[in-house]
């Protein structure tokens, strides 16, 4: 009672629910329910071919009979780089039959784990790291420049040509080397606009830029030199007692 006769009159749009966020909230760059298409149906067969049965039969037998659905992740990548890079209906359901499993479960684990495409992608798959060590190191920049150097297309999208597709990723656990990319199964650091656009350019002459950091340094080394351990290592039992040496 006391609260409500010491409550100073606010006007009602004062008083309205404010949001936790005062940008615009992203959305997910996939559908996760699947609609029949012309491209993605039951109807379409898929099959491991005979090289990619025999893969995933030696991946099944790492795991006890009983729980060979165990096998479902790497059977699904297999199927997805087998299906051109994504995985459809058919792949799912083909892993489901192979791993005796109801299907929804196979669907489950498709579409909680990101790196399973669930649409078709371009040749040349381009995942720009965003994620906050990335992002101050000038992501935003790599990834408005490729977005540019590839005709404009927005992350999510693939070029007219079929030949790229971009999207925006989390970290991929390259921080020290950041910003950087992964360009099908390759990571691209210590990327600047320009070294960008060149690994982009050889991709379209069809040429397999080097993958690794950009900026000369070897793995992720001090880019400012070594400023520890500089001395000789001393040898075992250099500094002993004489009877321990
Ligand atoms: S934040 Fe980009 S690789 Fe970790």
């Amino acid at each position: 009672m006391l609260a409500r006769l010491s409550r100073p009159a606010l006007p009602r749009s004062v008083l309205r629910a404010r949001p936790f966020s005062s940008s615009h909230s992203r959305r997910s760059d996939a559908l996760f329910v699947h609609r029949d298409t012309p491209y993605n149906n039951p109807k379409i067969a898929f099959e491991f071919t005979p090289e990619n049965l025999k893969r995933a039969q030696e991946i099944i037998s790492h795991y006890p009979p009983q729980y060979k659905k165990a096998a479902v992740i790497p059977l699904l990548d297999l199927g997805q780089r087998q299906n051109k890079g994504w995985t459809s209906i058919s792949v799912m359901n083909y892993v489901a039959n192979l791993l005796e499993m109801p299907p929804m479960r196979v669907y489950e684990v498709a579409t909680f784990y990101t790196m399973f495409n669930r649409e078709p992608i371009g040749e040349h798959f381009v995942q720009v790291c965003t994620t906050t060590p990335c992002m101050l190191r000038g992501s935003t920049e790599i990834l408005n420049t490729v977005c540019e150097h590839l005709g404009g297309i927005k992350p999510g999208q693939t070029t007219k040509d079929g030949k790229f597709t971009v999207i925006e990723v989390e970290c991929q656990g390259a921080c020290s080397n950041a910003p950087m990319f992964v360009v099908g199964d390759d990571f691209y650091e210590d990327l600047t606009p320009d070294s960008t656009k060149k690994i982009l350019d050889a991709f379209k002459k069809g040429e397999k830029p080097k993958p690794g950091p950009q900026s000369g340094r070897k793995t992720s080394e001090n880019s400012a030199g070594l400023t520890a351990l500089t001395s000789k290592p001393y040898g075992p039992g250099e500094f002993c007692l004489p009877e321990f040496q």
